[in-house]
């Protein structure tokens, strides 16, 4: 099948890329000159473990292809995939306008029967604005059907996720537009979804705040746990043995970021509150997750004393490991606010400093943990890289002015950090 994507971030590249391994001809539609001459090449401008070799092999034999011009991609294509940013607005609300303004160029340039299909995260009833957009500007000949085939992917984890999908949610108002995606993702193994446009659109928010709902009670658990003396580790092991719970995601930490469960949290109480529904739950999860991140905080101001002139060390940046995506990174809270007491920051991440450095300022950037470490009065994991959990952790100690250790993602064993001699606190323990 020929097909294209607009937007080549994390959702619309890593699918593109994949859909092209699969054998079909894959346009992938772009708005910066320079970013679309650079993926020709191969240069790909996100870090996604695995994505540039199979990108580059694709790219090689003219499956994957980048262009600038709408003409060229959208006439030829069976589907057509909606995969660019919906950021939030300032009242929560996804900001929706350039999904809107891709719709109206796609419209234009349609030819024969297509599917446009929205991977965006969008709130219910926008690819019903889809559909009003496309018809108003498509040329007459033209027919077409909109669908709903809301993302999943893990980002750190994108190549295998969009390969073996827990499930591949596909939501059609035609049989027609139904079988063109059935056909399309027939070589993905997975579970196949088939519902409705709304129903679509709900599943994607319902499932990221589901997932939100989770970590934040895992990090309500630990600040009890902390407070009367229970091992919030062991609780929620204990908890997600249960089949009707599962463990994942039931780990206290510093609290979620990201590009997806901030954003989606504020969109589904936005949705809700469009609707006269005061979604009081999803309120707490925002609450109790800001309070993760000020814990951190806290425990660092009571671990330093005086705040104002002491070093702290920052282990990860990324919101989660595998990944240099600072959206929303609680490294980004938790700096600012210890700048504000007068700390110094110094910071190492395997792959995100360079993104890191756009949104922070004073920090001073490190290339490895040990560096970081040196002349510290505090060092704070904020994101548990892999190679965090291996590091010398005498060798840490002896770089340090002060061995306080502060484990914000629970990597290290309390008793092995307190053996070697350092001060050590991790969360919900
Ligand atoms: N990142 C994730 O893990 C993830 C997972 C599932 C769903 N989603 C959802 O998928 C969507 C995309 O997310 P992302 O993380 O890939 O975003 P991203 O910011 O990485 O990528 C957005 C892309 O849109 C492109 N774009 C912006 N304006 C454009 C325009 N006028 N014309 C053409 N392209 C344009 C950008 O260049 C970029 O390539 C969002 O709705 C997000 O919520 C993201």
């Amino acid at each position: 099948m020929t097909i294209t994507f607009l937007g080549h971030g994390y959702v619309g590249l890593v699918s593109a890329t994949i859909f092209a391994d699969l054998g079909n001809t894959v346009w992938v539609i772009g708005h910066t000159p320079e970013k679309i001459e650079n993926l020709k090449k191969g240069i790909i401008p996100i870090y996604e473990p695995g994505l540039e070799e199979v990108a580059k092999r694709n790219i090689k034999a003219k499956r994957l292809l980048f262009t600038l011009d709408y003409d060229k991609a959208i006439p030829a294509s069976e589907v057509v995939f909606i995969a660019v940013g919906t950021p939030p607005k300032d009242n929560g609300e996804a900001d929706l306008s350039i999904v809107f303004e891709v719709a109206k160029k796609i419209g234009q340039y349609l030819d024969g029967y297509t599917v446009v299909a929205t991977k965006s995260t969008v709130p219910v009833g926008t690819n019903r604005k889809i559909k009003e957009i496309v018809e108003s500007v498509r040329p007459r000949k033209a027919k077409f059907d909109i669908a709903s085939v809301p993302e999943f992917l893990r980002e750190g984890q994108a190549i295998s996720d969009t390969l073996n999908p827990d499930r591949v949610v596909i939501g059609t108002e035609t049989k027609e537009a139904r079988s063109v995606l059935v056909e399309l993702h027939k070589p993905i193994n997975s579970f196949g979804v088939l519902t409705t446009i709304e129903t679509a659109e709900m599943i994607k928010y319902a499932a990221n705040a589901f997932l939100a709902t989770k970590i934040s009670f895992s990090n309500a658990i630990a600040y009890l746990s902390e407070i009367t003396g229970a091992d919030a580790l062991h609780v929620l092991e204990a908890v997600g043995l249960d089949k009707r719970v599962g463990s994942a995601f039931l780990s206290p930490g510093a609290g979620f970021g990201g590009s997806c469960f901030p954003k989606d949290v504020k969109a589904l109480i936005a949705i809700a509150k469009q609707h006269d529904y005061e979604f009081s739950l999803l309120k707490v999860v925002e609450e109790v997750n800001k309070q993760a991140m000020q814990s951190i905080v806290t425990k660092a101001k009571k671990m330093l004393g005086k705040v104002e002139g002491k070093t702290v060390g920052i282990l990860g940046l990324s919101f989660k490991p595998d990944t240099d995506d600072m959206r929303e990174a609680p490294s980004l809270y938790i700096i600012s606010a210890l700048q504000k007491e007068g700390a110094k920051i110094k910071a190492y991440d395997p792959i995100a400093m360079e993104n890191a450095k756009k949104l922070t300022s004073g920090v001073t950037f490190l290339s490895n943990s040990y560096e970081a470490a040196k002349d510290c009065d505090l060092l704070i994991v904020v994101t548990e890289w892999n190679e965090f959990r291996q590091l010398d952790l005498e060798k840490m100690k002896s770089e340090m002015k002060n061995p306080v250790l502060l484990d914000g993602r629970n990597i290290y064993d309390p008793k092995k950090a307190k053996q070697i001699g350092f001060t050590y606190f991790g969360v919900g323990r």
